[in-house]
């Protein structure tokens, strides 16, 4: 910070899970912040200032900012900055690591994902190199903390309501949940890291454990800590194409199911050595995954 002058920042997803940890962040270091969201909360706080908007059609508050931090759709960020005249040395845009894990995925819709997730980290740094200011990308794999995410916090609300979570036997693929917590901390540890500019980093989780092992410790951490129910595979298949052709269960993708057989594994070693990144182990406890 310059004496007397905190330093400004643009947060665009601010209401989001990762958003919010980051804006408490920002705040704890003495940013003064405009934050931005498609349904600003009623009251501004000191040094934050909220202001309606959302992509593509944002009007971004005026001047020049120290830092942009983008915790919303990545690829509608990219597409305003690269349109927009926002003056900013520096541009920290949350991407995910879905950008590799579906690069050759079964799923067209999945692979498309994939490529629109690359296409839009290419048009963050090239806007921001044609404006002399430095971009970091930042792909966290799966995210919890807030109580808010959609799938660890998912699987809880269900497992509340039946007592009992399924799971296929080979459900066991390896997995490295990140807390919003961490995520925050390396976003702000980007925008003063010089070795950052126009990097892209996985920020994995600090442990990495097979999928049932997760919910495992994810139903000891709710109240009457229900049951992780184990099936034969091919059981849970039948079972979950009977569910789907009922049309009893929505948005758990065929891909989703199988990915819980496979490794997605990130080394968080060049975060560790560019931004100190030290993400936490897996101890989730109930307030990281049940709201209120
Ligand atoms: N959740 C995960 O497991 C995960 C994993 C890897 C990567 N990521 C990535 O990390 C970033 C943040 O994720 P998150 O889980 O914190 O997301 P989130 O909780 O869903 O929040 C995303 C925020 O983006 C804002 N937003 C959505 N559409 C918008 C639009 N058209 N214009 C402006 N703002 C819009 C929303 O704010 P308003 O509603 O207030 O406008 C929302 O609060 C995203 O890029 C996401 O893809 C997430």
């Amino acid at each position: 910070m310059t004496r007397g002058h905190p330093r400004r920042a643009l947060v665009f997803g601010a209401s989001g899970q990762i958003g919010a940890a980051l804006l408490a962040k920002l705040a704890a270091a003495g940013w003064d912040v405009d934050a931005v969201s498609r349904t600003p909360p009623s009251a501004d706080g000191p040094g934050l200032r909220w202001h309606a908007g959302g992509f593509p059609d944002v009007a971004a508050p005026v001047g020049r900012f120290d830092a942009v931090l983008s915790c919303g759709p990545l690829d509608a960020f990219s597409v305003w900055y690269a349109g927009s005249t926002l003056q900013a040395a520096r541009v920290v845009a949350f991407g995910s690591t879905s950008l590799e894990t579906k690069r050759a995925a079964g799923d067209p819709g999945e692979r498309a994902l994939a490529a629109t997730l690359a296409a839009a980290e290419a048009r963050v740094f090239a806007a921001a190199q044609a404006r002399a200011a430095t971009a970091t990308l930042l792909r966290p794999t799966l995210v919890y903390g807030a109580a808010r995410d959609a799938s660890l916090s998912r699987i809880a609300a269900l497992a509340r309501r039946t007592g009992v979570f399924v799971l296929p036997r080979d459900a066991r693929g390896l997995r490295q949940p990140v807390h919003v917590d961490d995520l925050a901390a390396a976003a702000i540890a980007a925008v003063d890291a010089p070795a950052a500019a126009g990097q892209a980093y996985a920020l994995p989780g600090g442990d990495t454990l097979p999928y049932d092992t997760m919910v495992q410790r994810v139903l000891a951490a709710l109240p009457g800590r229900p049951r992780l129910l184990r099936v034969p595979s091919p059981l849970f298949r039948l079972a979950l194409a009977a569910a789907h052709a009922g049309g009893r269960l929505h948005g758990l993708p065929a891909g989703a199911v199988a990915r819980m057989r496979e490794d997605l594994v990130f080394d968080p070693g060049p975060a560790g050595r560019d931004l100190g990144y030290a993400p936490r182990g897996f101890r989730p406890t109930r307030e990281m995954l049940v709201a209120g």
